[in-house]
């Protein structure tokens, strides 16, 4: 792997300088000097002239003038993105408004996050934490699908192993976000993990993870052998990692559905979306891709399919404003999309590996349903029976388990805490609510329609918004997700 990318220089990869100006054809990439642009133009010409970046640019359904997929075929919406969340992440303890920044430096706390897919809301809520917190922290760590199970710790070993903080942080995103890992991962990092404390603890015992963090697996055997296989499994080859990449990102019968969500977004960042499908790695749109070519093993199925859809994306998981930010301070463009995305979660990496190395953690991996918990950690010894904080994710929805989590979880609150809360979402109940669907109430239905005519994107980008047809589907159910 080259150097950490700490700030994006000069897109022309031979020159050594900071950029300073950006491309005025398409504002996503930065060079030092119109020298550097001029050598550089060769390479770049073909995406700085890309036809999604024309403002003229029409979806295809529009140009030729028929209906598009979506009206009549399966719904995007009925599609999970079952790898990566698609809510934006949350700080579950939010201290400021609840015990006191201050009253929480020495305080010890127990979180669970029973339904966690991934590790964003984990990430958030020790990020937040005061620097200086001092107290003992306890985090059940739980979700029912062994890959999320065997996920979660592979990015935790890695943030934990790798000695140097950025390039942990790297390769943990990259593990959890690209179809392609650098070269490095094969070389040194999978090296580490025959010695890594938790592959050595799989039977339960506490696993040394850095100095001051614990973990511990209480998983099924079947986990174990998922975990096992996984990392002791066949590689996959480049040329068949790049064709089930693009089987699934270009898949022809889909184009309608990802022109759709073309259409909602503006040029720039159509051509940002689109590098990203084509290329599956997560990094600045100028930056250099040549050493990311190692199939992500975990990303694909053992038949080799990818293991995304064409609508996934680490973008439903963050908060966009901060992505935006932290790439202004790393030297993208406001319209690189995914160099924003790159910069701000290995910011939030960084600054989560140096506090697993600091503060006094204690993780508990569970690969539980969420119901059957509360009773097996009532049994379970050394862990925690009583929680300040518990994070549900959207199971709370019918579709998952429904309310019943309340009952089985609320004893479990901390009761000395009255800021003990249970935290989860509900984002499939207009699926179920009447009133929720189009074709409830004339009245509704014709207001919401005279609504959304009125969005600027509805009337600027997508002149065939006013259909009925399409006005339908978009107002259609909810995604169940
Ligand atoms: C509810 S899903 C949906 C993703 C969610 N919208 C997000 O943004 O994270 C999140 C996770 O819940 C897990 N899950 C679903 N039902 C569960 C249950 N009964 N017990 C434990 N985990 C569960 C799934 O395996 C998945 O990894
Ligand atoms: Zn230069
Ligand atoms: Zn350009």
């Amino acid at each position: 792997m080259p150097p950490p990318l700490r700030c994006l220089g000069c897109a022309n990869h031979s020159c050594p300088n900071d950029a300073t100006q950006s491309c005025s054809g398409c504002f996503l990439v930065r060079y030092c000097s119109k020298a550097c642009q001029k050598e550089h133009w060769k390479s770049h010409k073909q995406d700085c002239k890309n036809p999604l970046k024309s403002k003229s640019w029409s979806p295809t359904w529009v140009t030729e003038n028929r209906k598009p997929a979506f009206i009549s075929g399966p719904n995007e919406a009925n599609i999970q993105q079952k790898r990566w969340g698609n809510m934006m992440s949350i700080d579950l303890i939010n201290a400021k408004n609840n015990e006191g920044a201050d009253g929480i430096c020495d305080k010890d706390l127990s979180l669970a996050f029973i339904a966690s897919g991934d590790l964003r809301n984990v990430v958030r809520t020790v990020n937040e934490l005061p620097e200086d917190y001092i107290g003992t922290l306890k985090i059940v760590l739980n979700d029912k699908n062994p890959m999320a199970v065997c996920r979660n710790l592979m990015i935790l070993t890695i943030l934990g192993i790798v000695e140097d903080v950025e390039e942990a942080a790297e390769h943990a995103l990259h593990f959890w976000y690209s179809v392609f890992q650098p070269l490095s991962y094969r070389d040194h990092v999978f090296p580490l993990f025959s010695d890594a404390p938790t592959f050595q603890h799989l039977d339960g015992t506490p696993a040394c993870l850095t100095s001051t963090t614990t973990v511990y697996m209480r998983w099924d055997t079947d986990t174990t052998y998922f975990l096992i296989s996984l990392l002791a499994g066949d590689e996959i080859e480049f040329p068949q990692a790049k064709n089930a990449l693009s089987r699934t990102m270009y898949a022809p019968e889909r184009i309608d559905h990802r022109e759709r969500y073309y259409a909602s977004l503006r040029p720039s960042h159509r051509v940002a979306f689109d590098a990203w499908r084509r290329s599956g790695i997560l990094l600045p749109f100028g930056a250099m891709k040549d050493h990311m070519y190692v199939p992500n093993r975990w990303l694909f199925s053992r038949q080799g399919n990818l293991l995304l859809y064409d609508s996934s994306s680490p973008l439903k998981g963050w908060d966009y404003n901060e992505v935006v930010k932290a790439g202004r301070a790393h030297g993208t463009t406001d319209d690189d999309l995914m160099g924003g995305m790159f910069f701000y979660v290995k910011d939030q990496l960084v600054e989560f590996s140096k506090r697993l190395r600091k503060f006094k953690v204690h993780i508990y991996s569970y690969d539980k349903d969420a119901r059957d918990l509360p009773a097996i950690l009532k049994r379970d010894v050394s862990s925690p029976k009583s929680f300040d904080r518990i994070e549900t994710s959207n199971i709370t929805d019918k579709n998952y388990v429904g309310l019943s989590i309340l009952s089985d979880w609320g004893p479990l609150l901390n009761e000395a805490n009255p800021n003990a809360a249970i935290i989860g979402l509900f984002m499939n109940w207009t699926a179920w609510k009447r009133a929720g669907e189009a074709a409830s109430s004339k009245a509704m239905y014709l207001r919401a329609r005279r609504r959304m005519a009125s969005c600027k994107f509805t009337v600027s980008t997508c002149p065939k918004f006013a259909d009925t047809d399409i006005c339908d589907s978009v107002l259609g159910l909810a995604p169940c997700v």
